[in-house]
């Protein structure tokens, strides 16, 4: 039906760019090598420019930490936080209002007391109740800082804030904000904080990055994590550029690629990219006549770069025939998660998307949908998102 190259606009894994791709292709070398160290240098540098500055500014964040990579995608990340931080007798306060905020508190109710301070998915967090859950007996406090499932930017910077009133430790999974959104790190006093190589850094999936602050340091006991999380020891060999155990070679060197080219673009152009095309999908989507997901209010507001889209009524429930008509056009989108299935779709712009992606992903949607019978205006749709990008020819657009 179509002969558009494939785009893949599912929030992880995300496209990677031909340089990212090409990193991969070279003779093994042993983990153990100085080429290996060389590439793991170049990955941390990058990560901690990440870590660091992911500002609108470009100014710093972050006085003091190190950027770890792991063989394993974030959710060994979040473990490995948790594992490495608190032990069975201390208490954790989860705050969940998605699926990897349930995570989270799922895997600390493996190491620690859990109390978890739950949100109807795609609701916002009462600060006042996450005020009253966080005391003086609380040992650390994990938060989902763009909840993926739902589309949703959590108020890091507030429970940070509640946090450190009470000295406990504040671990924040920035996977679906780190190198897309601003993050900052002392400000909103994140001891550790987590990202996934395939989402905003445009990496290949298959690792994570943790940043570990010198402040979260000396709180971790490396002996009560799973042996292979122990971030005492990641933290030593990470000095002289090594890794515990055997790495993936390859996606190493994928990734000190996909670091670079952050910082070649500078986090400050990236992070206004990723805002401005978000807010093309969203206007896009609304002019065609579609819904928001999430009940964005108070101190939670919507994603810079997921967009979740409720379902029109027609469609909702039952959605199989909007999603193959997106898939007949070569683009690839998610759906809803868990008991959000047949409720929303969501779509990504972390990366590189260029503004023609984002147009074809827009009327994509909006022809997908009429073809699933549902009366969506797919020229408005596009109209509101030249409009917003400034262009007021349709030439933006590939060829169809
Ligand atoms: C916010 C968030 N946290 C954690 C994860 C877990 O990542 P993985 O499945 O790569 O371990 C994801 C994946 O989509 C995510 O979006």
């Amino acid at each position: 039906m179509t002969d558009e190259e494939f785009l893949l606009l599912n929030p992880g894994p995300v496209p990677v760019t031909a340089e990212v791709r090409e990193a991969m292709d070279a003779p093994m070398v042993s983990h153990r090598s100085a080429d290996f160290e060389a590439v793991y240098e170049r990955a941390q540098d990058g990560l901690e420019y990440v870590f660091e500055r992911s500002t609108l500014s470009g100014d710093a964040t972050a006085a003091g930490g190190t950027a770890l990579v792991l063989n394993g995608t974030a959710t060994m990340g979040m473990e490995a936080a948790v594992a490495n931080l608190v032990g069975e007798s201390e208490e954790v306060v989860a705050l969940v209002n998605g699926k990897f905020g349930r995570r989270f508190a799922r895997i600390a109710e493996r190491y620690a007391r859990v109390r978890r301070v739950d949100v109807d998915w795609g609701g916002a967090f009462d600060l006042d109740a996450v005020a009253d859950a966080i005391t003086d007996d609380t040992a650390l406090v994990t938060m989902v800082h763009n909840e993926t499932s739902t589309g949703l930017l959590n108020p890091v910077p507030a429970v940070g804030d509640l946090a450190d009133d009470h000295d406990a430790r504040f671990v924040v999974d920035g996977v679906t904000s780190i190198g897309g959104d601003v993050f900052c790190i002392d400000d909103w006093n994140v001891d550790i904080a987590i990202t996934d190589a395939q989402k905003a850094l445009a990496a290949p999936p298959g690792l994570s990055a943790v940043y570990v602050t010198d402040r979260a340091r000396e709180h971790i006991d490396g002996d009560r994590a799973p042996f292979y999380a122990d971030l005492d020891w990641h933290l030593r060999k990470a000095g002289s550029h090594q890794t515990p155990f055997t790495s993936a070679v390859p996606l190493f060197r994928a990734l000190a690629v996909a670091v670079e080219q952050i910082e070649s673009e500078g986090m400050a152009e990236r992070i206004a990219r990723h805002r401005r095309q978000a807010a093309v999908f969203r206007e896009g989507f609304a002019a065609m006549g579609l819904e928001g997901f999430p009940d964005a209010a108070g101190a939670t507001v919507r994603s810079n770069t997921v967009t979740a889209m409720a379902l029109p009524e027609g469609i909702r429930g039952d959605p199989d025939e909007f999603f193959d008509a997106v898939a007949r056009r070569n683009v690839s989108i998610s759906g809803g998660q868990a008991h959000l299935g047949g409720e929303i779709f969501r779509v990504s712009n972390m990366g590189h998307l260029a503004d023609e992606q984002v147009l074809r992903g827009i009327r994509t949607v909006g022809e997908a949908l009429v073809d699933a019978g549902v009366d969506a205006d797919t020229e408005a749709g596009l109209g509101a998102a030249r409009e917003r990008l400034g262009v007021t020819e349709p030439v933006a657009e590939p060829d169809r």
